[in-house]
């Protein structure tokens, strides 16, 4: 056989190890979507497509109205981009793949706050790119800006932000984002902003845009979707957005692969933007659970996490109980029939385990009863 793409041979699959479904009788606080349907008002607007014949292909960027209802739901951000500097891309993981392409090339550096979504780290590999994982403050998960700082190197080209952020559950400060700007000024970064999460904040910080700040709207590309917000996850649907230049350049990544999402999805996903209280109610239910989970993680031996901010992650320290991440995880899978994800699949997430807050209140309840148990009994 010819070889390979050598960059393959340094590329996980992020969390996959520990996300197979396992038995019926396990809980999973690992999957990090919505346990709710898609609204209804969604469906039946894809399904209306559907039968009025929109199956042929389209606009390539996405359609017109779809990519003007993007422009104006971030302008409810401080995010001033013209409809036509939008992108619809087929999930904000393409949305970001394509960001990357447009501006990273092999070897720039590009600055992640460790421990970071593992898929910025595939993703820039698979560009040639050198991912370079910075840690974050402990215990609130905020960003280390000095360390940053001095971790940028004359090959440094990029910062990726998250926030609210997957996996710590942190949301930065407007301070905190101006900070990121200013350095992105001061080194001329590229700022890539996914905004995924942006609806789900539970504590005083909102979401804040680099956009916000002067010097932030000429060097970012605001990447966001329907996914976590809309529980639309297997819609896969996202968004780019950003300066022309930039966006001209996605658009060509774009054309040159996808072509473009799903002709029916499209007005689908307008139907979606225009909805509020069906989109603040999923929001009220992840802001009620992190309280009760954030309290029943944080009565277990050994265990200890900061309050989420926004998302649905908690990211809990687990080094009180004297295992490390990985055999926490595969333990509690075994002993405690509670599936994890253990940090140490992220750089920078050592002793950490992920848990995601979107199941069930009783499911968490029991989650959390069973934990307990299995901690006590151990120790
Ligand atoms: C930080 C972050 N960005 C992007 C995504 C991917 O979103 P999508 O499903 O729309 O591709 C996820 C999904 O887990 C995520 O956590």
């Amino acid at each position: 056989m010819p070889n390979l793409n050598s960059a393959f041979t340094q590329i996980g699959r992020g969390f996959a190890a520990f996300l197979a479904p396992p038995s019926p009788d396990v809980i999973r606080f690992t999957v990090g979507q919505p346990d709710f349907d898609t609204p209804l008002p969604v469906v039946n607007a894809a399904i209306e497509s559907l039968k009025r014949g929109e199956t042929t292909y389209t606009r390539s960027q996405g359609s017109e109205t779809l990519c003007q209802a993007v422009s104006e739901h971030l302008s409810k951000f401080d995010i001033d981009v013209d409809g036509n500097d939008v992108v619809i891309a087929p999930g904000c993981k393409q949305a970001l793949l394509y960001s990357m392409m447009a501006v990273i090339e092999p070897g720039d550096e590009v600055l992640l706050l460790a421990p970071a979504w593992p898929s910025y780290d595939g993703m820039i590999k698979l560009l040639g790119g050198v991912p370079i994982h910075v840690p974050v403050h402990r215990p609130n998960y905020h960003p280390d800006i000095e360390a940053l700082r001095n971790a940028v190197t004359s090959k440094t080209k990029a910062i990726v932000i998250n926030s609210p952020n997957n996996p710590t559950g942190a949301v930065y400060t407007s301070d905190e984002i101006q900070q990121l700007v200013n350095l992105a000024i001061d080194s001329d970064l590229w700022i890539l902003d996914d905004m995924i999460y942006s609806t789900l904040v539970w504590g005083d910080n909102k979401y804040t845009s680099p956009n916000s700040f002067e010097g932030g709207p000429e060097r970012t590309l605001t990447i966001g979707g329907w996914s976590k917000g809309w529980a639309m996850t297997g819609w896969r649907l996202g968004w780019v957005a950003g300066p022309t230049e930039a966006i001209e350049a996605v658009k060509t990544c774009q054309a040159s692969s996808a072509t473009h999402v799903a002709t029916f999805l499209m007005p689908a996903a307008e139907v979606a933007l225009t909805l509020e209280k069906e989109i603040d109610a999923m929001a009220d239910s992840f802001a009620n659970r992190r309280l009760m989970f954030h309290e029943g993680i944080n009565s277990l031996p050994g265990v200890s996490a900061p309050m989420p901010e926004g998302a649905f992650y908690i990211l809990a320290d687990v080094s009180g109980t004297g295992m490390t991440d990985i055999e926490f995880a595969t333990r509690a899978l075994d002993e405690a029939k509670v599936q994890v994800i253990p940090g140490s699949l992220m750089l920078g997430g050592d002793n950490l385990i992920r848990m995601s807050y979107a199941t069930s209140l009783e499911d968490l309840k029991e989650g959390i009863r069973r934990l307990k148990t299995w901690l006590i009994q151990i120790n």
